[in-house]
């Protein structure tokens, strides 16, 4: 195996504006648990960060809508989300949130440093306002038909249909989404990110990624480079991270953009990380190290924050755009190695939408079913590489044939026959070539299955994995063990490579199934924590307020390799894995959601 590696993974923020849905957790988070509950077992020093994204307008127009303040808002969201992605086993080492003074005081000295080395710079532009009101009209509160795609839904920052980032100004018919009038265009002062000032050093960045990134994120990423312009990175807006410049600092009308604030969330999250580990520079060895790795997931709609936007501010801080400059105080800061985007996951067909009741929450899901058979659908059946539909079916259909009937079933046989018969894991005898050609091939699994892993290709994985699954349940209908009560000592060796099968591939499908390899692991005598869950704490901050956070600790024995099993460990007979579903939850489910 390779030296040991510092990995950076840096999850997308969810808004605190809501619950989540299943369609989010597709995109960001168990993708990128499966990625790093995988190299964590191949010895590299994971570091997985995020948090709630709790500025701006998508907080203030809910907080409205629920008659509460953004504040209050944000704080019941957080809660929310970080008990759902601690259900659902996503290993966090910190997922905080983007309302901390650690947060507000790292987006500040990254603004300052890009300020200072002149790539940001204040501009007049115009900005809406309401005609009824006179007060300002943030971008997310007016729509109309995208000018690019021409998608009717479009936001006036941004095109959910095409992904691409849009001025109100631009778009055509423009209507508030507050009470439907047509908005007033004004001047108003707002500060730009200077990104034609980074064509140069993002096209080689990207360039470089050619044959690394999925082809289709690359291919977005290298899209936008065509049209660079400078991007206004404050808001007329009361709630966000002030702007932290003499004359702007106290004005209770300006704030920082919430993109700009967010995707600096990744640094201030690894700074607050650090922090709490007590070793406060411990940050740096996934920030300023060449040899370390960072590797940020996210849903389509958010590439061109982590492709384009992110890189450029990081560029910029760093002094490397076309107009130089030296590194701000925190030092020179690495850009992200991989952006690893899926595409979108639709409901039975239809775009997934809280007001129409098109919706599955994490919550809503995980007290019917278990988080394992959640994580194992999103990993084999989720929209990692195009746009995939859910259907209930289809995860009652993959959960009952692949995991109780294939998995749950070969792991129950084995460890039941085995305790029944013996009470212990049994001694092989000799080997046949059917014994010997089962091990092999299920020891030769690690190598690709991780190789797939290490590279995001969790479908690729998840079915290799299965392929040896699959042979096991054809070897023991083949050798009959059951049929043996005459020959011990051959129902033995058999029983054997059984249990050894079972033992390789609880091992390969941790990172998807950690709850369920968990169980296996302690059912063939494992001692101790296999793959550590995350958990829920409440911190505070100097000055601060109290928050919870999820972290935990994940330096449990799971190990990516092969580990032969010992003879004569007490088994017991095993309770089932999987829950079998009755199909007719396939109705119950629909007749929960919305029509049309
Ligand atoms: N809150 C955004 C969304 O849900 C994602 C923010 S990712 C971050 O689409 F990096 F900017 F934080
Ligand atoms: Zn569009």
């Amino acid at each position: 195996m390779s030296q040991s590696q510092h990995i950076l993974t840096a999850v997308a923020w969810p808004y605190a504006n809501g619950p989540r849905h299943i369609g989010h957790v597709s995109g960001f988070g168990v993708p990128s648990d499966v990625f790093s509950r995988y190299q964590r077992m191949a010895g590299n020093k994971v570091l997985m960060v995020s948090g709630t994204d709790e500025h701006g307008t998508p907080i203030q127009v809910q907080a409205d809508k629920e008659g509460v303040t953004a504040r209050e808002l944000a704080d019941r969201y957080n809660r929310v989300i970080a008990e759902d992605l601690t259900a659902l086993g996503l290993s966090y080492d910190l997922f905080t949130r983007t309302t901390t003074l650690n947060h507000y005081a790292v987006v500040q000295e990254i603004f300052k440093g890009l300020y200072d080395n002149g790539y940001v710079f204040p501009r007049t532009t115009m900005g809406a306002i309401s005609p009824s009101t006179g007060r300002t009209l943030p971008d997310r509160y007016i729509e109309g038909t995208c000018p690019i795609c021409g998608y009717d839904g479009a936001r006036g920052d941004q095109c959910d249909n095409c992904g691409n980032q849009l001025d109100p100004v631009d778009l055509i018919n423009p209507k508030s989404r507050i009470n439907g009038e047509t908005p007033k265009f004004v001047e108003t002062e707002h500060f730009m990110l200077d990104l034609p000032a980074f064509a140069g050093a993002l096209g080689s960045y990207l360039q470089a990624k050619q044959g690394e990134w999925r082809p289709n994120v690359l291919k977005f990423a290298l899209n936008l480079l065509g049209d660079l312009q400078p991007r206004a990175i404050s808001r007329d807006l009361d709630w966000g991270v002030p702007i932290p410049l003499d004359g702007w600092r106290d004005r209770h009308d300006k704030r920082l953009y919430v993109w700009f604030d967010a995707v600096i969330g990744y640094l201030s999250a690894s700074v607050e990380w650090a922090r709490r580990s007590g070793d406060p520079d411990a940050w740096r060895q996934w920030w300023q190290n060449p040899d370390a790795q960072g590797y940020y997931f996210m849903g389509k709609d958010n590439i061109v924050f982590h492709a384009e936007i992110w890189p450029a501010i990081l560029l910029g801080y760093n002094g490397e755009g076309a107009r130089d400059g030296k590194p701000g105080s925190l030092g020179r800061l690495d850009l992200p190695s991989e952006v690893v985007s899926s595409e979108f996951l639709t409901m039975e067909g239809r775009k997934f939408s809280s007001s129409r009741q098109v919706v599955i929450y994490v919550r809503d899901f995980l007290s019917r079913y278990d988080a394992d058979a959640l994580r194992y659908y999103i990993a084999v059946a989720g929209p990692e590489s195009q746009d995939t539909d859910f259907t209930w079916n289809d995860f009652v259909n993959r959960n009952n044939g692949e995991l109780v009937a294939a998995w749950g079933n070969l792991v129950n046989r084995s460890i039941s026959m085995a305790a029944k018969n013996f009470g212990a894991v049994p001694e092989a005898g000799e080997l046949t070539d059917a014994d010997r050609a089962l091990l092999a091939a299920s020891k030769a699994a690690f190598a690709p299955v991780g190789a797939e892993l290490a590279r995001s290709r969790f479908k690729n994985a998840a079915s290799q994995a299965f392929d040896v699954v699959r042979d096991a349940n054809r070897y023991l209908a083949e050798q009959e063990p059951w049929k043996l009560k005459g020959d011990p000592a051959r129902q033995q060796s058999i029983l054997h490579v059984a249990l050894q099968v079972v033992d390789d591939v609880k091992t390969m499908l941790t990172p998807f199934l950690p709850t369920s390899s968990n169980k296996i692991h302690g059912m063939l005598g494992g001692e101790g924590v296999w793959s550590g869950m995350p958990e829920i704490r409440e911190v505070g901050e100097e000055g601060g307020r109290d928050y919870p956070i999820i972290t935990g600790d994940y330096t449990g024995a799971a190990r990516w390799e092969h580990r032969p099993i010992a003879p004569g460990t007490p088994l017991a007979p095993p309770s089932p894995l999987f829950p079998k579903l009755d199909p007719k939850v396939v109705d119950d489910e629909l007749g929960r959601m919305g029509g049309d």
